[in-house]
């Protein structure tokens, strides 16, 4: 609850080099007591790490490689909402400062022009009195162009330059994130999910679309109605029938 007093969490920002994943540099930070807000991005990650178990292209000096400390008093239930929290508070910075229009796919991925720009992934420490702390890695695809991708991304991932036109600042858009991460952190322990859960679907791609999702009895599909209260994504298909979905991988259709 310190970083609540600190009024500017972008003074917290460690800037490293070449690391193997700015997750493991803040988990470091935390367990040595870190005050909510401190922040580690480095220029290169060589074991960037996304949702999943996939990888994460992080190239030298081109990106937002970012990981912050968090340390919210909630139910380890309520964790999921910290990643729909994050990507409205990245979104409203990237909005802000560049003009590009960045929308959110649920939970957490920012898509532009349909192609993924940014990616969050919240991992939580859980200790015998429940959460410890989380980490918020953020990776925002600034200033690749479309040679800095290979192949297999080409298609399905863009940066700001590529959506803007022109290079980001790197560190001011980073100080900008940690801004409104700050802003909107206040807001939700403050007065819980359901305003964040409304700006979230101010900035959603998701809501009103078709949605397909896998799952162990086979393929669902609806129409995307709304965010539950524990930040689930509401679901209805054909028959009326609506449906929670909480974690994993949906297909905008
Ligand atoms: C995803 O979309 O799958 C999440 C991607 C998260 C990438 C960021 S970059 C900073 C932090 N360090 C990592 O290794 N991953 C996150």
């Amino acid at each position: 609850a310190d970083g609540l007093r600190d009024p500017d969490w972008a003074g917290r920002l460690h800037r490293m080099d070449t690391v193997v994943s700015t997750q493991e540099e803040a988990k470091r930070l935390a367990e040595s007591g870190a005050l909510e807000g401190t922040a580690v991005m480095a220029e290169e990650q060589i074991g960037g790490r996304g949702r999943m178990g996939r990888k994460w292209h992080s190239p030298k000096g081109k990106g937002i490689w970012m990981s912050v400390v968090l340390r919210p008093a909630i139910p380890l239930q309520s964790t999921p909402q910290l990643t729909l929290l994050a990507g409205v508070a990245v979104c409203t910075a990237i909005r802000k400062m560049t003009g590009v229009e960045a929308g959110i796919k649920w939970p957490n991925d920012l898509l532009a022009g349909g192609r993924k720009l940014c990616g969050i992934l919240i991992e939580s420490n859980v200790g015998p009195g429940g959460l410890q702390y989380a980490i918020a890695g953020i990776g925002i695809s600034a200033n690749l162009s479309e040679e800095d991708y290979p192949a297999e991304l080409k298609e399905i991932a863009t940066s700001l330059l590529i959506e803007g036109g022109v290079p980001v600042d790197r560190v001011k858009l980073a100080g900008e994130v940690l801004r409104e991460l700050k802003i909107h952190y206040e807001l939700y322990l403050e007065q819980g999910f359901g305003p964040i859960a409304r700006l979230w679907e101010e900035q959603s791609v998701t809501l009103g679309r078709r949605i397909g999702r896998k799952t162990q009895q086979g393929w669902l599909e609806g129409t995307a109605i709304g965010l539950g209260e524990d930040g689930g994504l509401l679901l209805r298909d054909d028959n009326g029938t609506v449906t929670s979905v909480c974690s994993g991988e949906i297909v905008l259709i």
